[in-house]
């Protein structure tokens, strides 16, 4: 039984294979690889990509998908994740893909050893599938090679489980990664930091550019987000006709974290990254529940 709990689950070998599937699966039409398989979503945040994108993917191949929505689950009555978990497992399913606000949560299902179990982002600190939907677009975007490219990561990354995985991955592929943000933004790390985005703009092939996770903020960081937008929204004055890659693994705050206009630019990304997403996540299940 293979889980998918942080990108370091995975040897050199498997990330490679992961890319190989995923470019198949754009290049031809989907197959019924798991026609016998029932996975089961479990989301104790909001999702409106990650959540989606699973259940197209695992249909696309074939599989049956149960949502349970714990807001309406006897969770409400008390009842414990591992309970929840245990429970949802006495009827069989080949997987269970959780959210939750907890970076232990997925792992702790996990050593439970009853299904297979895949992270789809839990508190700050990882979303596995994030980073390798990312690596798969700028794979395809850079030709199959991404060593000594320079990408940075702008915004709130302190709260950012994206970023967290992200660096994991990206530095692991020999991407230089480099931070932007404010210093409340700003996280422990021995990346390159900087506080300016146009300190920036003339060394990066792309950029990543973060929500501001208000709902993770003990307290207000910024009372005016206008003000943050000044300094680091990605807008058509501040990257000028450079040739940089923009991505977001949203949702985006429109004209805060990206301006309408670059959203329309070809050179970004997002909702390339939304269908590579399917991809990806069809190749990880073919992963988990296939070939492990
Ligand atoms: N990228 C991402 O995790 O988006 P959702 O929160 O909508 O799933």
């Amino acid at each position: 039984m293979q889980h998918l709990i942080d990108t370091l689950d995975l040897s050199d070998a498997q990330i490679a294979q992961l890319l190989d599937d995923a470019r198949a699966f754009k290049q031809q039409h989907p197959s019924h690889l798991l026609r016998d398989k029932l996975l089961i979503t479990l989301f104790f945040e909001a999702s409106t990509r990650t959540r989606s994108s699973f259940e197209v993917a695992a249909k696309r191949l074939g599989a049956a998908v149960v949502h349970l929505d714990p807001s309406k689950s006897s969770t409400n009555k008390g009842e414990s994740l591992e309970d929840t978990f245990a429970n949802l497992c006495a009827m069989d399913p080949d997987g269970v893909i959780i959210r939750h606000s907890e970076n232990e949560a997925p792992g702790l299902l996990a050593d439970m050893q009853m299904t297979s179990v895949i992270n789809a982002g839990a508190g700050n600190y990882a979303h596995p599938t994030q980073a390798l939907l990312d690596l798969f677009t700028l794979m395809e975007h850079f030709d199959g090679e991404v060593r000594g490219k320079t990408l940075a990561i702008v915004g709130d990354i302190i709260s950012s489980r994206v970023a967290s995985s992200a660096i994991r991955l990206l530095t692991r592929m020999g991407m230089n990664v480099i931070l932007v943000a404010p210093k409340p933004f700003m996280p422990q790390s021995d990346l390159p930091k900087y506080e300016r985005l146009e300190d920036v703009l003339n060394k990066v092939d792309v950029i990543m550019s973060l929500r501001a996770q208000l709902e993770r903020h003990a307290s207000p960081i910024f009372d005016d987000y206008e003000e943050y937008a000044e300094h680091y929204c990605i807008n058509a004055e501040r990257l000028g006709s450079r040739d940089i890659l923009i991505l977001h693994p949203g949702p985006v705050m429109r004209n805060i974290d990206i301006s309408d206009e670059i959203l329309e630019d070809p050179r970004c990304k997002v909702l390339t990254q939304v269908r590579n997403g399917v991809y990806m996540r069809m190749a990880i299940l073919k992963l988990l529940l296939l070939d492990s």
